[in-house]
């Protein structure tokens, strides 16, 4: 037997569990038969060109000349100016609250209500900004989509581009946009004979900010221009756009193929308008940059096209990929297509340098800040995909950017290592709020991360670059399980917020779920120091060993531990997550301490299936009740909850929001990612694939779960 064969090394190295069988071919044609077609503007979503780091949201022009859809990044944020109050100008005003937590009191960052106006400051900023808009527009005329006619717009999801035409007033005009994969950069085409009558340009508009909580479908305020200027320069061939809002700058270059002259700002605006002349052909390259920028950067048009495909060609041919198009079955086509733009649409939206937000690089949930226990559910996907680069872009930078912070919130509170926030900034400050607070499962995520990424790379590089996040978070979780003498046992809380965040936090003792993924956390960050044998701090195992047990009511896994009314219809105990049911759909059983009782998951799914107001919940909920329901081997409920009616994807794979949150919201995709994963390359001891008898299915490039 060989052992080593170059093939097997390749294998190894690249995570690959199967000989490939998908031909590149076969990939391009099944990711193509899902390209988004359009053929008017939708209300709620854009199409979108971009690179994780940086979006572009088009209409149906393929720009956005009729819909304010965002152009976001991972760095454009603006701050409003500090409240003058006296007391209370400057965030190091702020205070918090102290709560008893046990027998002291801790300072938790909670609005103080002597203390409302910085309080209020620091949760509205600093808000992502939209950074700027560009549009075709018609001098002199009053145009709208509907003055448009044959309108269509295909996005080419393989190679990353939108292509548009319509006709207008008898003549056609079509629209090709490109982003470039490493760079703000868009390259935009227009065709049409407009442009050489002069009855069209091209808009570039810039908005100010607002502080709405929710900012959807578009992201800030396009008719207004107080406190914010626009400084032009420009030539025949280029123009350059300062845009000063309040205190904050962002830039936006464009560069032209033909000649052309920039006028404005319209009366009452921030619109500028650019008149090219002599050619029916316009391309446009547009570099979006931030204020620290010297340069702006200007491909060539066609060699965004030529680097956004290789990109996005070598994008779909990595990593993993399943192959439902042989099965003649309405829910594998719709599975397979929720797949594949799911997949686009985190590429776009979700690789990033920082954690995503709920709403990608579409619109603004929580003022475009991210959740630190919502990164899992988006990013985790990466690896279980094969695209691990595009995870190490945020992970684990992202901890360790926000490590000292994070410490100094634990040292704060009284407690040892490093104590990680919710709702968070590009900074790594964690926003006031109550259950920002007080949430504690987005702690052992840096171990769920960890144990992944180790497995795809097994060596002492990855051990090493970890160790410090690992061994801080594992610090906090064991300081902060607290010794209850009657029980002798490590409780968790009060005062907390559980994964459903519906629970009173004073009385909230040992929740489900953050029981098991402690006891997940201390395991994987003690396996962590034998791997790099070197000894493990005595308090880990000691917290590890004496958690208290897993509440159990009526025979089912209850939200914590003697919480009143579970299990009743129509009781808040039935609402939000079902967070104990990611004690199996989103961890692996417990490899240390009591086993799993599978009889009382069984009872929880069934609980569940019963009881929980699934309709007022979030759609992972859907992908961690599939994922228990796989390991409970019942295949046909996991790709019900897949397909449930409350778990939709509009026409262009964007995961709606349901009652809660505005569509698009990304951690659904993350979650259909994780459980369609979970499908083809199974789990530690059965490795699947797990799909129903009569589908006809090829999978590729998958390792089994934890
Ligand atoms: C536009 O698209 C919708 C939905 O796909 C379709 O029903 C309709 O026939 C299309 N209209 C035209 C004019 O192509
Ligand atoms: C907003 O203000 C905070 C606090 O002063 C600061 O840390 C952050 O860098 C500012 N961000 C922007 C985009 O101005
Ligand atoms: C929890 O207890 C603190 C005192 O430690 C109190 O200030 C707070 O109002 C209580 N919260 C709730 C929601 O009851
Ligand atoms: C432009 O046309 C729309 C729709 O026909 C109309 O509602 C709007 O008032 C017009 N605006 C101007 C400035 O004429
Ligand atoms: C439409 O095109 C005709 C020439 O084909 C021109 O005379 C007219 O001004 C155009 N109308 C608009 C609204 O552009
Ligand atoms: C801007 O548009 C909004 C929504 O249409 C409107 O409520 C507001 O009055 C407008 N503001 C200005 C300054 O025109
Ligand atoms: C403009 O700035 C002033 C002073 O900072 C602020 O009070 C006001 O809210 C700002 N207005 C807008 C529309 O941003
Ligand atoms: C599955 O699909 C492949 C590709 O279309 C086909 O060659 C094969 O015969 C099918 N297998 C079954 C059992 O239908
Ligand atoms: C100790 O544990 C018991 C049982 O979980 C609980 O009722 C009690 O409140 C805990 N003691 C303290 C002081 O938290
Ligand atoms: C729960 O609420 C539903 C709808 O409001 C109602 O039909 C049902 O009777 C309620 N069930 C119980 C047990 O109260
Ligand atoms: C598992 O739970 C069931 C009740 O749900 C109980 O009857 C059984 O004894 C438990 N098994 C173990 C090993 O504790
Ligand atoms: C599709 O899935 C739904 C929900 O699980 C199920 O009721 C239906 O029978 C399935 N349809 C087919 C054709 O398998």
């Amino acid at each position: 037997m060989r052992l080593f064969t170059p093939q097997t090394l390749i294998f190894v190295l690249l995570d690959v569990g199967a000989a490939a069988e998908i031909s590149t071919a076969q990939r391009r044609s099944i990711v193509r038969s899902f390209n988004p077609h359009r053929n008017a503007s939708s209300a709620t979503t854009p199409l979108q060109v971009g690179n994780g780091n940086f979006a572009f949201g088009a209409d149906v022009t393929g720009l956005q000349t009729f819909s304010n859809f965002a152009v976001e990044s991972s760095w454009a944020w603006h701050n409003f100016s500090l409240p003058t109050t006296t007391g209370q100008t400057s965030p190091s005003d702020f205070t918090g609250l102290d709560w008893w937590t046990h027998d002291r009191l801790v300072n938790y960052d909670m609005p103080n209500p002597a203390e409302e106006d910085i309080s209020n400051w620091l949760i509205e900023n600093p808000q992502r900004l939209s950074i700027a808009n560009i549009g075709l527009h018609f001098p002199g005329q009053n145009v709208t989509e509907n003055d448009f006619l044959y309108k269509s717009q295909e996005l080419d999801i393989w190679e990353g581009t939108i292509q548009s035409s319509f006709d207008y007033n008898g003549s056609k005009v079509s629209v090709q946009v490109w982003c470039h994969p490493a760079d703000p950069v868009v390259g935009i085409q227009i065709k049409s004979d407009l442009l050489i009558s002069g009855d069209m340009g091209v808009f570039f508009d810039f908005p100010i900010s607002d502080t709405i909580k929710f900012d959807a479908p578009y992201v800030g305020v396009w008719n207004d221009t107080t406190n914010s200027t626009v400084r032009m320069q420009s030539t025949p061939e280029m123009a350059s756009f300062e845009h000063l809002l309040d205190s904050d700058i962002n830039r936006l270059g464009v560069k032209w193929n033909a000649e052309g002259s920039v006028s404005g700002p319209l009366a009452g605006t921030n619109r500028f308008i650019l008149t090219p002349t002599g050619s029916n052909t316009l391309q446009l390259v547009a570099d979006f940059q931030p204020a620290s920028s010297t340069h702006y950067n200007f491909p060539a048009f066609e060699s965004i096209g030529v680097a956004s495909r290789e990109w996005w060609e070598n994008y779909w041919t990595s990593g993993g990929f399943i192959d439902l198009s042989a099965t003649d079955n309405v829910n594998a086509t719709e599975l397979q297509r929720r797949i594949i733009l799911s997949q686009y649409l985190v590429a776009v939206n979700e690789a990033s340098y920082n954690p995503p937000q709920e709403s990608g690089l579409v619109n603004n949930g929580w003022y475009g800040k991210f959740h630190l226990e919502m990164f899992l559910w988006h990013s985790l996907q990466f690896a279980r995909w094969g695209h691990y680069d595009l995870l190490a872009r945020s992970a684990p930078g992202t901890y360790q950017r926000f490590l000292q912070s994070s410490i100094d919130r634990a040292t704060a509170q009284g407690y040892e290592g490093a104590r990680w926030g919710k709702m968070t900034d590009p900074t790594g400050r964690s926003a006031p709020g109550e259950i920002n607070a007080l949430l504690i499962w987005q702690q052992p995520h840096v171990m769920h991360f960890a144990e992944y990424v180790y497995r795809a790379f097994p060596n002492q590089d990855t051990l090493q670059e970890w160790d410090e996040v690992v061994t801080a978070t594992a610090d906090f979780m064991a300081s902060y399980a607290w010794w209850n003498e009657t029980t002798k046992l490590y409780d968790l809380g009060p005062p907390m917020y559980p994964v459903s965040e519906n629970t009173s936090p004073n009385s909230t003792i040992n929740p489900t779920f953050e029981l098991a993924y402690w006891r997940f956390g201390l395991d994987v960050a003690i396996q962590w120091k034998e791997r790099q044998h070197v000894s493990v701090p005595e308090k880990w195992m000691t917290v590890r060993d004496n958690l208290a047990p897993l509440p159990i009511i009526d025979d089912a896994y209850a939200v914590y531990e003697g919480i009143p009314d579970m299990w009743k219809a129509n009781s808040t105990t039935v609402q939000d997550h079902p967070a104990m049911i990611g004690i199996y759909g989103l961890l692996p059983p417990p490899s240390t301490g009591a086993p799993l009782n599978l009889t009382t998951m069984r009872h929880t799914a069934e609980l569940i299936k019963e009881l929980w107001d699934l309709g007022d919940s979030y759609g992972w909920d859907f992908s961690m009740l599939a994922m228990n329901s796989l390991r409970l081997g019942d295949l046909d409920q996991a790709i019900a909850y897949l397909l449930d009616p409350y778990y939709v994807f509009d026409d262009a794979g964007y995961a709606e929001g349901g009652v809660r949150v505005p569509t698009p919201y990304m951690p659904d995709a993350g979650g259909l990612l994780l459980a369609t994963a979970m499908m083809a390359g199974g789990w530690d001891g059965d490795e699947g694939p797990h799909f129903p008898e009569d589908w006809n299915v090829t999978v590729e490039g998958f390792s089994p779960s934890l």
